[in-house]
């Protein structure tokens, strides 16, 4: 991947810039032998360098980097300036542990198959061919144990792979769990809480026999072409305005979310992300309590996208948009196909019959699709983002893959989950994402609004019950703005607009119309809850600053209570006519079932942003009738 000439600010650092800015860090901050890289990534310019770029202005282009020095065990950041060829600022950063990346967690498994103690707890079990076995080096977490305090732990979990070759996670091993240490790369112990019979050998992930025979070929065909037009990572459609963009720890990244009208793009999000996400299990025997996965946090979205197919992950007129990730040496690693974008038909966008003449007019609706999957383990998220023609934004997570499976012996019955296979259960969990909105409605003033709706009480200005009170309150602070979903009040919040009036004089807003969601499952005092503080409300509201970027804070591997969004939003600042952030907890409980086993079909997890008051009236009146201009 080369440089564009016509390279924006916000393009995802480009494997040249990856390169160089190694080789400066690798030169000027000291590191030493034993270090890798963690992070090496665009730091991003400020909204001001952002409001004074003009198209063809030189541009100034930096990389944030994160490394790791095992020999010291230390976590160090800072800023490489790429136009100066220097760092602009470099730091240890005290008391935290950086990301487990994904060289780290093979590093790790090699070192514990070649543990004596392991192989010996392996033999006990029948299991003699280690090259069948799989071992993970999952986050330790943060348990309180004296002995993991300021080390760098991975607990580890244990599979042998299927006869069929296709499922590393087929046979899993009860009970057995090394614990490692990632700094001197040693096993530290063996975690073995007695033998668990092996689970039988159940079916093949991609059968070639017997598939069914009586599906036809469907083909999406646009043989005018797509309806946007791409200009690097800059994308127009549908007076849409949104340029894609990458971070390689949260993945697909969104900025400059606009909407144009009246010949102007009247800006609605400077940047949407998916900021981090947890998974904790149910189940508290043995090591099972140590299952809470932070993937973004803990291991990186934006360093396991999937190079998409055609065909397969994507059907249609397909543009894709390529980034550059990086192994721990340093190495540019380009994802091909890393975020795809397409047009879907999606039904029908509105429709009115006039019932006498019988005239009538059906519009269909096109919606834009920008999205990435990203493989993690045994797992699989898709991070879906939906533009339409009538201004909604709808944000969809596809969760697939393999559920966790865990072994269970023989007429035991599963007590904090489900038998999903013979021999096999899988444990009740949750899957919780924090989604991060940079707001700008109509500028960079902007103020919160909960809606909501109650019966008003009989009286006699409600004789007869049916009145409902609609409440619209402004929320002024942080710690006002830390709300959770009222089904019986069906509650949601308005960003409005400071600066913008609509025709009615109203302010212009969009607002986050929540879906089915959950709440945590958790003692809110449980160290996993104290680490994921950001579950307990669905929505937040904070007065943006650069450095709050994600909601569990920058170093959740091992970290402490508190960290992030509950420890911010303290300062208790004002969201009235200010620089809002909204964070959007979406969550659902899983429980697999056997229908998910031996791989999960896709579970959906959604929510949308509507225009509200934003336009003066329906802005899709004017899609033709057929849905596209003859
Ligand atoms: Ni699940």
């Amino acid at each position: 991947m080369t440089k564009e000439l016509k390279i924006h600010p916000l393009d995802p650092l480009y494997a040249d810039e990856l390169s160089n800015a190694v080789s400066i860090v690798k030169r000027d901050s000291g590191l030493n032998d034993t270090g890798w890289f963690e992070t090496i990534t665009l730091d991003e310019p400020s909204k001001q360098e952002l409001a004074q770029h003009k198209l063809g202005d030189p541009i100034k282009r930096r990389a944030y980097v994160c490394c790791y020095e095992p020999s010291s065990n230390r976590t160090l950041r800072g800023i490489v300036d790429l136009d100066e060829g220097k760092l602009a600022g470099w730091e240890h950063v005290k008391g935290v542990q950086a990301r487990i990346v994904p060289d780290e967690f093979s590093a790790g498994e090699a070192i514990i198959k070649k543990d004596k103690h392991f192989i010996d707890a392996c033999v006990k079990r029948g299991i003699t061919d280690l090259d069948k076995v799989l071992v993970e080096t999952w986050a330790a977490g943060n348990f309180e144990v004296a002995e993991e305090q300021g080390e760098r732990i991975a607990y580890c979990h244990c599979w042998v792979c299927n006869d069929a070759g296709d499922n590393r996670y087929g046979r899993p091993i009860g009970n057995l769990h090394p614990v490692v240490d990632l700094q001197r790369m040693k096993v530290i112990r063996i975690d073995d809480f007695g033998v668990v019979p092996l689970p039988p050998d159940t079916s093949a992930i991609r059968p070639t026999e017997n598939l069914r025979a009586d599906i036809k070929k469907l083909e999406i065909k646009q043989p005018d072409g797509p309806s946007f037009t791409v200009d690097g990572y800059g994308v127009e459609w549908q007076r849409w305005h949104i340029r894609v963009g990458y971070s390689l720890r949260e993945g697909l990244v969104l900025h400059n979310i606009g909407y144009e009208d009246g010949g102007a793009v009247r800006p609605i999000m400077h940047r949407a992300s998916m900021a981090e996400m947890v998974v904790p299990y149910g189940d508290p025997a043995n090591g099972n309590f140590r299952r809470n996965a932070f993937d973004t946090g803990e291991y990186g979205i934006g360093n396991a996208l999937d190079s998409l197919k055609l065909g397969c992950d994507c059907l249609g007129h397909i543009h894709y948009f390529d980034v550059c990730s990086h192994d721990w040496l340093g190495n540019a690693a380009e994802i091909k196909n890393a975020v795809c974008m397409h047009e879907e038909d999606f039904g029908i966008l509105w429709k009115h019959t006039d019932v006498p003449t019988g005239t009538m007019r059906a519009v269909r609706s096109r919606r834009l699709v920008i999205s990435s999957l990203c493989t993690i383990g045994n797992y699989v998220y898709g991070f879906f983002w939906y533009f339409y023609q009538d201004g909604t934004i709808g944000v969809e997570v596809k969760a697939t893959g393999i559920p966790f499976p865990s072994a269970i012996a023989p007429g035991e019955k599963p007590k904090y989950g489900a038998m999903i296979a013979p021999g096999i259960e899988a444990h009740v969990h949750q899957h919780t994402f924090s989604f991060r909105f940079d707001m700008c409605v109509d500028g960079e003033k902007n103020s919160v609004r909960e809606v909501e709706f109650q019966a008003a009480p009989v009286g006699p200005g409600n004789p007869h019950g049916n009145a409902v009170e609609i409440i619209d309150r402004q929320l002024e602070s942080e710690l006002e703005a830390q709300r959770e979903i009222d089904m019986q009040r069906a509650r949601y919040w308005k960003i409005v607009s400071s600066e913008r009036k609509n025709a009615l004089g109203l302010s212009t807003a969009y607002k986050l119309v929540p879906g089915a969601n959950a709440l945590p499952l958790l003692d809110p005092e449980s160290p996993v809850a104290k680490r994921a503080g950001f579950m307990f409300k669905h929505f937040w509201a904070t007065q943006y600053h650069p450095e709050e970027l994600y909601p569990a804070g920058w170093y959740p591997n091992q970290s402490g209570p508190g960290k992030g969004l509950p420890e911010w939003t303290k300062a208790d600042r004002s969201i009235n006519n200010a620089d809002v952030v909204t964070w959007y907890t979406l969550g659902f409980n899983h429980l697999p079932r056997p229908e998910d086993w031996p791989v999960q079909p896709v579970v959906y997890a959604s929510f949308h942003w509507m225009p509200d008051g934003f336009f003066d009236q329906n802005p899709a009146l004017d899609v033709p009738p057929n849905g596209f201009q003859e």
